[in-house]
């Protein structure tokens, strides 16, 4: 115990060079302020060597950086841009529905116009269309006649880009991702022709009739 003791003291005093406590008169200048005096003590070793380490890595890096431009901020932020984009890429080539504009046409099959069903209520369009679409707020969805334009085109334009300012149709862009929107888009199709429990007069002056283009 009294050998390790006297291992860390010895390290210590090899790392800070400290002058003995008792013994300042040895380390003492001749600088004199007001009687606040000077000790003359060595830098500790400690402290010079982090030193000449920050010197050691500036000029490595000088030369990496400026001289061989290597591991610069502009080439760190290029490498990573262009692996955000592989990425991207990527992320599109794994979920092409919700990407391509290929398959972005109205979709008929029951089991796809169901889950349009269910996202009408889930996501709120109930609320101002009204469960079968009669329409309070929001127009009724169920008639030829329309603000925005009929057809899957339009219809899924106005979910994604919403209404004229003020109405209170919304962007839909933002929360739903474009298949979900292609859902509701193909289910408020099918709504035509249905009647309503309340129906909503007729708003717009642009007829859509199904099987029109
Ligand atoms: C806060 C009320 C509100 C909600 C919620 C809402 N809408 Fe609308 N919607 C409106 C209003 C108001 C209009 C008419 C916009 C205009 O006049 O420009 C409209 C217009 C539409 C139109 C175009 C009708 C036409 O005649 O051109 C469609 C389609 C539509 N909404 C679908 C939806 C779907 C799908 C949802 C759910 C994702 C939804 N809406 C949610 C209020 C709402």
């Amino acid at each position: 115990m009294s050998n390790n003791e006297s291992f860390w003291k010895r390290l210590l005093k090899k790392l800070t060079k400290a002058n003995e406590l008792g013994h300042e008169e040895d380390v003492m200048t001749d600088h004199d302020y007001d009687g606040i005096r000077e000790l003359d003590n060595v830098l500790p070793p400690w402290w010079l060597i982090g030193f000449y380490i920050t010197v050691a890595i500036s000029i490595f890096y000088y030369i990496m950086v400026y001289a061989l431009d290597k591991y610069g901020q502009d080439d760190e932020y290029l490498a990573e841009v262009a692996q955000a984009e592989a990425a991207i890429e990527q992320y599109k080539k794994d979920n092409p529905e919700l990407f391509s504009d290929e398959n972005l046409v109205a979709l008929t099959d029951p089991a796809d116009i169901e889950k349009g069903k269910a996202l009408f209520t889930e996501k709120t369009c109930t609320a101002c269309h009204l469960i079968d679409g009669g329409g309070s707020i929001g127009p009724n969805l169920t008639d030829e006649h329309w603000i925005l334009g009929g057809g899957f085109k339009n219809v899924f334009n106005t979910i994604s880009k919403g209404g004229r300012p003020g109405k209170g149709m919304i962007a839909w862009e933002a929360t739903i991702n474009q298949k979900d929107r292609q859902l509701l888009a193909s289910y408020v199709l099918t709504l035509q022709g249905t009647t309503p429990a309340t129906p909503k007069a007729p708003e717009g002056d642009i007829i859509w009739k199904a099987g029109d283009e």
